[in-house]
């Protein structure tokens, strides 16, 4: 009887807790046709191109279709190198990448739900990731969820460039879709608390300094080799999101 009425008391402040989203920045049904997607979606990244790893991005290898994205990295030979980071770096893939087409800005008291079930590849080589990179400048990023060829999933916050929250945990099944929800918070008017859920479990909790009333870029992407190791794969490698929405909570 007390266990009964205080798990119905629980449950009746969790619910008067719980804050409602003020807006839905991207909707579910974001990859349900070409519009859909054309709404809240560019191709390639903010930047263009190349980033830090082997794949050039190119809208040839990015699928919408029924409710899902499809990026997929295809071996190429004889692209030019890209330049990132003071490197010269091998193009060995062709591959998608997609980014929001809103900035994302924590406001004070408020935040975002960024959501969305990953089918994500682990093998070497193969990069996938999902993550919030600012605007203005690198870093702060936060990486909802990154696959770094290993077969762990990573969650990541970077507050610079060396101060830097990041936690690799099994993953299981990844031919399988697995749910990622990132919940991004106004921790005390200066600094964002990250939840990070797989599946439905809360797997960790990270800080950003600084993170609010900075505006982040949005991405999906397929990057190829880099962090993940080399060689990558020799035929063409998937990554696929379902149910992608963002909520906010912004006053
Ligand atoms: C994408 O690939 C096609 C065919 O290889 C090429 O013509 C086009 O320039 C590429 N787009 C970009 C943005 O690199
Ligand atoms: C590899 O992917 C490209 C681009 O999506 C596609 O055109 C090609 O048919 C694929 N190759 C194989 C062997 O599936
Ligand atoms: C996109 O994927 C769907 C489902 O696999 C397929 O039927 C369709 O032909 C693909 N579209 C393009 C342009 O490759
Ligand atoms: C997540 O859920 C999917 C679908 O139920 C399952 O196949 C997968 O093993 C789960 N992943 C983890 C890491 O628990
Ligand atoms: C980043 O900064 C926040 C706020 O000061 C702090 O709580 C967190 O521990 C920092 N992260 C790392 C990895 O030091």
């Amino acid at each position: 009887m007390f266990y009964t009425s205080f798990i119905l008391s629980l449950a009746f402040s969790t619910a008067l807790c719980q804050k409602q989203p003020t807006a839905t920045v991207i909707p579910n049904s974001c990859f349900n046709s070409q519009a859909d997607f054309s709404a809240s979606f560019n191709d390639l990244y903010p930047w263009g191109t190349d980033h830090n790893g082997a794949a050039r991005m190119n809208a040839s290898q990015i699928n919408v279709s029924n409710g899902v994205l499809t990026l997929t990295a295809q071996p190429v030979s004889g692209q030019p190198p890209a330049h990132s980071g003071g490197q010269t770096i091998a193009i060995n893939y062709l591959s998608g990448t997609v980014y929001a087409k809103d900035y994302f800005t924590v406001a004070a008291g408020g935040g975002y739900d960024f959501i969305g079930d990953f089918q994500a590849p682990v093998e070497q080589g193969t990069w996938p990731a999902f993550w919030l990179t600012a605007v203005n400048s690198w870093p702060p990023e936060i990486d909802l969820a990154e696959w770094k060829g290993s077969g762990l999933i990573s969650f990541n916050t970077f507050n610079t460039s060396s101060q830097v929250a990041a936690l690799n945990v099994n993953y299981l099944t990844p031919g399988s879709f697995h749910t990622i929800k990132g919940e991004v918070r106004d921790k005390n008017g200066k600094d964002v608390s990250i939840n990070f859920y797989l599946n439905g479990t809360l797997v960790t909790t990270q800080y950003g300094e600084g993170f609010v009333g900075a505006p982040f870029y949005l991405i999906i992407d397929l990057q190829m080799e880099g962090s993940s190791g080399s060689p990558g794969p020799t035929t063409n490698t998937t990554y696929s999101v379902q149910n992608l929405e963002v909520l906010s909570y912004n006053p």
